[in-house]
């Protein structure tokens, strides 16, 4: 099998978690197993890795790679936001260590049945859990042009939202907009000029994502329910992508009276990383210990 997606900082990841032998860890984000395989290296013969994901594809990706290693894990579908929840079910009582890497992976990204690229043509999904009802499509076409205009500034920060959302319902009243690239499209064409650092549908892209999989909200509750299930003086690392989730774990970590946190400064991938893997450019990593 092929692992299309390459772990981000995963050197600091190690570091500032500090896995040792015999340890329990939750990945959180398991995906295809990046990460999660150098935890199970180092935990060895003696420590356990439970690794869950929205996404169940990914799953058997991760299941292949691991099991490389070792048998010391456990896999299954499943949203972080029920990570106390979760623990209970499986019966491991407190972990050492939790890891969440947030986002989607590269395989999710080059695959354009999810709907999240605006460079792969495909159906405007963008659902990581496929037993949510709710799609980008749904969004595009049945959301009135304020409430598309509010996600689009609300979770892509994008200054031109109203000026795309009026255009999107222009656009329907004549026909449905189903793709990646029908949407995309849309944009590129009304998309101010001197304002093309980055490619006009970025933001509406992420701000659709985001909304669909409900990531801000998930993020809050799993950073909440996180320090139930470590042992005391255990870590929780978390990697993000964007500013509004950053904001939220720095937040998060600063105003929780049982973690303490580890790096004052944000981890951010150095100069070789950056060159190697052009995903990592936007990559935060906070962590925080239990107290
Ligand atoms: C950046 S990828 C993780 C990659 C992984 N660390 C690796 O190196 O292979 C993020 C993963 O998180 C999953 N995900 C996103 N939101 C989630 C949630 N609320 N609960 C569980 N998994 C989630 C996505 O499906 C995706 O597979």
């Amino acid at each position: 099998m092929e692992f299309i997606h390459i772990p981000v900082l995963i050197d600091e990841a190690l570091e500032y978690l500090c896995i040792k032998k015999g340890e329990i860890i939750f990945d959180c984000t398991v995906g295809e197993g990046g990460h999660g395989i150098e935890f199970l290296k180092r935990i060895g013969s003696e420590g356990y890795l439970v690794g869950i994901d929205l996404d169940s594809s990914v799953l058997k990706k991760a299941e292949e790679r691991l099991s490389t290693v070792s048998t010391n894990f456990k896999l299954f579908r499943g949203n972080f936001k029920d990570i106390s929840n979760i623990i209970i079910e499986i019966g491991l009582g407190k972990v050492d260590k939790v890891f969440a890497d947030l986002g989607m992976s590269s395989f999710q990204l080059s695959e354009g049945d999810f709907g999240f690229s605006f460079k792969e043509d495909g159906p405007l999904d963008m659902r990581m859990d496929k037993y949510v009802k709710l799609t980008a499509e749904d969004v595009i076409n049945k959301f009135s042009e304020k409430e598309i205009a509010s996600i689009l500034w609300e979770y892509g920060e994008e200054r031109f939202s109203k000026l795309i959302a009026k255009k999107i319902v222009e656009i329907r009243k004549v026909r449905k907009i189903n793709t990646t690239f029908e949407l995309a499209d849309i944009i590129v064409r009304i998309y101010p000029v001197h304002h093309r650092k980055i490619h006009p549908a970025t933001k509406t892209f992420q701000a659709l994502r985001i909304y669909v999989n409900d990531e801000l909200n998930n993020l809050k509750l799993m950073l909440d329910k996180a320090p139930e299930i470590l042992k005391i003086g255990g870590r929780i690392a978390v990697i993000s992508y964007h500013s509004l989730e950053d904001r939220i774990i720095k937040n998060a970590f600063k105003s929780d009276q049982r973690l303490r946190v580890i790096n004052k400064k944000v981890v951010k991938p150095g100069p070789v990383e950056l060159k190697a893997n052009r995903r990592a450019r936007s990559a935060k990593m906070r962590v925080a210990e239990l107290v």
